[in-house]
């Protein structure tokens, strides 16, 4: 599958790797340009190139958005039309700015990105887990124990294509539920967040 993958830091290279390493093309993008991840394409081992943003929303079948959450109104917004996007990000004020309706609880930091990207199929995954967690804890499907990852979003076979995603990465996939629900069970300061899980634990979580 092509995989265009917006944020090419902490988590978006890790997603690139992982993603290359599983026989996936990606293609990374940062804020900076093309030209500044020649050092992370070099380190990656299988089919990766970089690209502009908009490049890397053109180019993927499933599109990552790995960006800090303050920047998601710069996401290019063409080329995503009835794509699956992941999104990675997490709201933290201090980082990005307040969002007063996300101060008050009364949407999702995942339910703003859908809407800037009108028409894509937002699947908010990969953001619970810190991101050296991500990178080593993938195990074999035959593994006795694997660490969960939650999947939320509002389009049942975008959410399908993401939890094959992480299967493939090594993880159990869990719905969690819509973006307005599973978005907000999945944010941080929730029982899931951070927290490394078994599917069963992550879903008793989720239940209370
Ligand atoms: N760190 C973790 O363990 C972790 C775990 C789960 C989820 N998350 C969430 O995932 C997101 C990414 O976190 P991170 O730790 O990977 O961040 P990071 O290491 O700071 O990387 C952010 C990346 O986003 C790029 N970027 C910023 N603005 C952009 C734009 N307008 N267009 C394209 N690229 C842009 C940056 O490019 P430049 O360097 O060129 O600006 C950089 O490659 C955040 O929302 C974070 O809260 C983080």
């Amino acid at each position: 599958m092509r995989i265009g993958i917006i944020g090419a830091g902490h988590v978006g290279g890790t997603l690139a790797q992982l993603l290359a390493k599983h026989g996936h093309e990606v293609m990374v993008a940062n804020s900076r340009g093309p030209q500044t991840l020649h050092g992370l394409v070099d380190r990656i081992s299988g089919e990766v190139s970089a690209g502009t943003a908009a490049e890397a929303a053109e180019f993927g079948d499933v599109v990552v958005t790995s960006v800090p959450f303050g920047r998601y109104p710069e996401l290019p917004t063409g080329g995503l039309a009835d794509k699956t996007v992941v999104d990675t990000t997490n709201y933290y004020p201090e980082r990005d700015g307040h969002y007063p309706d996300l101060d008050q609880g009364s949407t999702t930091s995942s339910e703003l990105v859908q809407a800037h990207l009108a028409g894509a199929h937002l699947v908010k995954a990969f953001n619970t887990m810190y991101w050296e967690h991500l990178r080593d804890y993938g195990r074999q499907s035959s593994a006795q124990f694997r660490y969960a990852l939650p999947v939320s979003g509002d389009d049942d076979q975008a959410k399908r294509t993401v939890q094959d995603l992480v299967e493939q990465l090594g993880f159990e996939p869990v719905d969690t539920g819509t973006l307005a629900d599973g978005g907000r069970r999945q944010q941080p300061g929730s029982p899931i967040y951070g927290a490394d899980l078994s599917g069963d634990e992550l879903r008793s979580r989720i239940r209370h």
